[in-house]
């Protein structure tokens, strides 16, 4: 956790000179530049959001002496699906779960640079999240993609195939997200950030405020 939220800061920090750096019209094209910077920044801080949520509704689950419910089970990923979607439409981002082992199939990796990604993950398991820039459905853009690693919280759906619950094995029958073990690389967010949607906003900041 210690080390989680320091590269978080450490993301942040690099981001926000970066921002700095290119605050003034004579470094900007000397220095190399990250793409959008703020929205990169935002979506950094969402993510982190969606993990934390991720953990405390799986470790609300964990130790309970109550058999927990069917609803209390659904509870628990499916939310962070609909989390991602309401991301994307707020932002005009495209704000993804993506998993090698996927539960659900709209999880699968979605192109080439994803299952590099993946792999890069795997290789590097120091590694919490890169961004790159990438053109997904004919746009350009940035995507920002940000490890999910195995907890023990998880284990009650993600462990032994067997032991998944009645309503996994029934609602996913092809479901290939289990016999994972605590420390194991689960997927990754990947988040898209387009860069016409970041000229808008950056058109409407220029309008705003008037040179
Ligand atoms: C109560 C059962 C349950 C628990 C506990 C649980 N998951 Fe899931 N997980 C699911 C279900 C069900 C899905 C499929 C949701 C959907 O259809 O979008 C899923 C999907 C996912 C996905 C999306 C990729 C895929 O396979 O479709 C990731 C990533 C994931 N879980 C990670 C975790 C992590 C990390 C934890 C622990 C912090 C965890 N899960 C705990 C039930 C669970």
């Amino acid at each position: 956790m210690y080390k989680l939220s320091q590269h978080v800061l450490r993301l942040v920090l690099m981001i926000s000179v970066s921002l700095l750096l290119s605050w003034s019209p004579a470094n900007a094209s000397a220095a190399p530049a990250i793409p959008h910077p703020n929205e990169l920044a935002q979506a950094v801080q969402e993510i982190e959001a969606l993990a934390t949520m991720r953990s405390g509704l799986a470790s609300s689950l964990e130790g309970s002496t109550e058999v927990p419910t069917l609803q209390t089970m659904k509870e628990v990923c499916r939310p962070i699906g609909m989390r991602a979607i309401q991301l994307s439409q707020e932002n005009g981002w495209q704000v993804k779960q993506i998993a090698k082992k996927y539960r659900n199939s709209d999880h699968a990796p979605d192109n080439l640079h994803a299952q590099i990604a993946l792999a890069k993950f795997e290789r590097e398991p120091e590694l919490i999240g890169f961004w790159d820039r990438e053109t997904l459905d004919q746009q350009t853009g940035t995507r920002y993609y940000r490890r999910i690693n195995v907890e023990a919280s998880c284990l009650a759906c993600h462990g032994l195939k067997d032991r998944r619950p009645q309503f996994v094995k029934d609602g996913y029958p092809q479901d290939l997200a289990y016999n994972f073990h605590v420390g194991d690389l689960r997927g990754m967010y990947a988040i898209f950030i387009p860069d016409a949607i970041q000229k808008a906003i950056q058109n409407s900041v220029n309008q705003q405020q008037p040179q």
